[in-house]
């Protein structure tokens, strides 16, 4: 019978660390909620000591998962592991997942100790954490630029000290896939009590070999495989969980090896993540890019229609997406669209769906055909959002090549007081911004915004995704319309929404999550 690896997912950690690619509370938690329904084993939801909002992230997420196993990464420190433990302790199956590096390279230069020390270190920090949380994971970091022979007698420490998991990370992303599949094989020949723990492997994408490592590692017995949604991860990024998965699936003629995970899930989770991050899926990416199952050759074309598996090793229905349907317009009910939403993975409060419906209303006033992508857009942009601080009123805009821009902008308060505000910018996206700035009293840097079209056409809505920095700490917003400009001032009137809510909720900005990065090192 096919041996059942366990999938561990990090996007919300290794994956939410990628510059770029940080998302507020409130995603963090949709997003964890779709990784549950995914089927993930084990989802790690943040570096507690990294920041109070990191912190806070990974209390909520544990608040409500309920099936998967909730890790918060820690270095082997103990107030680190304190940290993890207040963020995780709520959690109905808590881990905490404490690391230490142990190569040469990384034990010479970045923590300067040497090899027994960090060994001394690895095995306090594990039997401190264990005081604390059943679930202990132990990483060596840089393990694949590790001594075999040093990582298993640290393994061996850490395993007597309580580790229930150890993790093999190629954090560099610079092993080859028969070496990688070696290590792993010596560690758990030359490890005596490695039968009490659960191995686990980590790889990074830094030659593009993740995927394969992982599965290499996976044929010679490693038991957990950690991975994110899209391949995010520090650099190159990490393994992806859908071609691991895919991978799995599709070859397990060879592997022999089974997952839990709802492989029909897989692409409203992949949607679901680059919504939130505004980071795009390359067009030709495995399993979930725009053009994985398009076929645009003749002679391809006529293969698929005779039997499609003449080009299709897997089928787009088997990882979630959607078949061509009838389309969705103004004269759509409210039943077909929640049928619609349904199908691509959304499931959404009552409320939630009359909300959205009466959006997508409006939406097909203005444009003929509403297509998925519109739907997911309206659906990301609204579901993700934080209680209001600031509601568009109206906006009006001027600008030419004569003239310096200028916008005259009206915010609705939560208290329902309305404030306006004038302003002159270097463009008129700057002219808006500086407006909604000067109503809510704050300098707030724009650090970057992307806009595209959400779908073809001349009719197509803007999808803006704007990143905010203020007192050194980040934040997303997206927005929606037909008109460009009104996206764009919606994305950003979002963005401050997440910071005003995040602000009071987790108290003031005590440091950027980047300059907290630099510190703790990871
Ligand atoms: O890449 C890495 O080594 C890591 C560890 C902290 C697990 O992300
Ligand atoms: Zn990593």
């Amino acid at each position: 019978m096919a041996r059942t690896v366990q999938i561990f997912d990090t996007t919300l950690r290794d994956g939410e660390q990628a510059p770029g690619c940080s998302m507020n509370l409130q995603e963090k938690v949709e997003v964890a909620r779709q990784l549950e329904k995914l089927g993930v084993d084990v989802m790690e939801a943040g570096f507690p000591a990294a920041s109070p909002g990191d912190l806070a992230a990974v209390k909520a997420v544990s608040a409500v998962i309920k099936t998967s196993t909730v890790a918060g990464l820690c270095r082997a420190l103990e107030k680190d592991i304190d940290a993890g433990w207040e963020a995780l302790s709520g959690a109905v199956r808590p881990r905490i997942h404490t690391f230490i590096a142990t190569s040469p390279i990384h034990m010479e230069h970045k923590l300067k100790m040497a090899p027994e020390k960090v060994l001394e270190r690895a095995v306090a920090a594990v039997k401190y954490a264990k005081k604390l949380c059943e679930d202990v994971e132990f990483s060596a970091e840089d393990a694949a630029r590790s001594d075999p022979a040093f990582l298993c007698r640290v393994f061996e420490a850490v395993i007597a000290a309580g580790a229930t998991v150890v993790n093999i990370p190629d954090t560099v992303g610079y092993a080859i896939p028969s070496e990688f599949g070696a290590l792993v094989s010596y560690i758990r020949e030359h490890t005596p009590n490695i039968g009490k723990a659960v191995v686990a492997v980590h790889c990074h994408n830094d030659l593009g070999l993740a995927v394969a490592n992982t599965l290499a590692a996976a044929a010679v017995g490693a038991d957990q495989l950690e991975c994110t949604i899209n391949g995010l991860g520090e650099r190159a990024g990490n393994a992806s969980l859908e071609e691991l998965v895919m991978g799995l699936r599709t070859r397990k003629d060879i592997l022999d090896l089974s997952c839990r995970i709802d492989t029909t899930q897989i692409y409203a989770t992949s949607r679901l993540v680059s919504q939130v991050t505004g980071v795009k899926v390359q067009p030709n990416k495995a399993v979930v890019g725009e053009n994985a199952f398009a076929h645009e050759a003749g002679i391809h074309q006529h293969g698929i229609m005779a039997n499609r598996a003449t080009y299709e090793i897997m089928t787009p229905e088997s990882v979630g997406i959607p078949k061509n349907r009838m389309v969705l317009g103004k004269h759509s009910g409210r039943h077909a669209f929640e049928e619609r939403l349904a199908d691509l993975g959304f499931q959404l409060e009552a409320k939630a769906v009359d909300e959205a419906f009466a959006q997508f209303k409006i939406l097909a006033d203005k444009k003929k055909v509403v297509s998925d992508r519109d739907i997911e857009a309206l659906v990301v942009g609204s579901a993700a959002t934080v209680p209001e601080t600031y509601i568009l009123d109206r906006w009006v805009v001027n600008s030419g090549s004569s003239l310096s821009a200028t916008s005259t902008i009206r915010l609705k308060r939560k208290d329902g007081s309305f404030s306006e505000q004038v302003a002159v910018g270097d463009g008129p996206i700057d002219a808006a911004f500086k407006a909604i700035d000067k109503i809510i009293g704050k300098e707030v840097e724009l650090e970057s915004f992307e806009l595209g079209a959400v779908t073809g056409g001349e009719d197509a809505q803007g999808g803006a995704t704007v990143k905010v920095l203020y007192d050194g700490r980040r934040w997303n917003g997206h927005g929606l319309s037909t008109d460009i400009i009104e996206s764009t001032i919606r994305a950003y009137i979002m963005a401050i929404n997440a910071m005003e809510w995040e602000l009071s909720a987790t108290g003031a900005a005590k440091g950027s999550r980047e300059m907290e990065k630099e510190k703790t090192g990871v």
